[in-house]
C-alpha cells in the first residue's frame, strides 16, 4: 500500500503539473486542514524546494500567513547563507505578528544566517499616501529590493477567509464577492479563471514584478483550498508549486 500510494502522488503530481505548464509540484499526502502534521510536512517541502532553487547573492521575497510560518520555523543550513537576503514580499496585511511577511522573513534569515530586511507601511495605502511614502528614501530603496527579488515564496487562501482575516470592509467584500473572488495572494484578489478582481496600490511586489519574477513558488494544501489554488495556478505565474494530497484532488478534479 506504501508503494501504490506514493505512485499515485507522483502521477498527481504529473498531471497538475502538466496541466498548468509549471516546472514541478510536489505533493505531501494528508490534509492539512485536518491533520497539524500534514501541514508541517508542507512546510518541510517548502523547505527543500526553496533550498533548492536558492543561489548566491539571491533577494528572496516571502508572504505571510500559517503555511509559510510553517515553511520559515523548519527552514535550514548547513552552512551561513551569509549573501542571501529574505525580504516581505509586501507591507503588513493585516496579519497577527507570527503571521506578518516581515516575521517570517527575519525568521528565516536567524535560522539560516543570511540577511534580512524589514518593510514598516502598511500594504493597502490610498494614492496620497502611497505617493508620499515613496518619496521616503529608506521605503522607497527597500522596495526597489523587493521587487528585484529573483525568487518570490507564498501563500495562497480563500478569498473570503482572507478578507475576513483583514477585516475588510463589508462593501468591498460584497463588490469583490459580486465579481467572483474565490482566491487571494499576494494581496491580491482572483476569480476562478485567474483574473484580478480586486487591486490596490501597494508598497511592495505588484503583479508586473512577479510576471517578471524568475522563479515563483506557491505553497499551500488543505481540501478548502483546491479550488484557490487552481485559481492563482491559471493567474499563470508559478514555477512550483508544494501541496498536499486532499488540496491536489480538489484541484484534479476541476482541471
Ligand atoms: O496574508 C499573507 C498570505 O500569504 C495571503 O496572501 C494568503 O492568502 C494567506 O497568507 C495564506 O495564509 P495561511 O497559510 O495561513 O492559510
Amino acid at each position: 500500500p506504501f508503494y501504490k500510494a506514493m505512485f499515485g502522488l507522483s502521477e498527481l503530481e504529473e498531471k497538475i503539473r502538466k496541466h498548468f505548464g509549471l516546472k514541478q509540484v510536489v505533493i505531501v499526502s494528508g490534509d492539512s486542514d485536518e491533520s497539524p502534521a500534514t501541514g508541517r510536512e508542507l512546510g518541510r517541502a517548502g523547505c527543500s524546494v526553496l533550498r533548492k532553487d536558492m543561489k548566491a547573492n539571491d533577494v528572496i521575497a516571502v508572504t505571510g500567513g500559517s503555511t509559510l510560518a510553517q515553511v520559515a520555523n523548519q527552514l535550514t543550513s548547513q552552512t551561513p547563507l551569509r549573501s542571501n537576503l529574505f525580504v516581505p514580499a509586501r507591507g503588513g496585511l493585516g496579519e497577527s505578528l507570527d503571521y506578518q511577511a516581515n516575521t517570517i522573513a527575519s525568521t528565516m534569515a536567524k535560522r539560516t544566517g543570511a540577511q534580512y530586511r524589514m518593510l514598516h507601511v502598511p500594504d493597502h495605502l490610498g494614492e496620497e499616501a502611497y505617493n508620499s511614502l515613496m518619496q521616503e528614501p529608506n521605503v522607497r530603496e527597500i522596495v526597489e529590493v523587493i521587487r528585484e527579488a529573483r525568487i518570490v515564496v507564498h501563500g495562497i487562501g480563500d478569498a473570503m477567509v482572507m478578507a475576513r482575516r483583514r477585516r475588510v470592509d463589508a462593501a468591498v467584500v460584497e463588490a469583490m464577492k459580486a465579481e467572483g473572488a474565490l482566491a487571494e495572494s499576494f494581496g491580491y484578489y482572483f476569480d476562478r479563471h485567474g483574473e484580478v478582481v480586486h487591486k490596490m496600490l501597494t508598497a511592495g511586489l505588484r503583479l508586473e514584478d512577479i510576471m517578471e519574477t524568475e522563479v515563483v513558488i506557491a505553497i499551500a494544501g488543505g481540501r478548502s483550498k483546491g479550488e484557490a489554488i487552481a485559481a492563482v495556478m491559471r493567474f499563470g505565474h508559478d514555477d512550483v508549486l508544494v501541496t498536499d494530497e486532499a488540496a491536489a484532488l480538489e484541484i484534479a478534479a476541476i482541471i
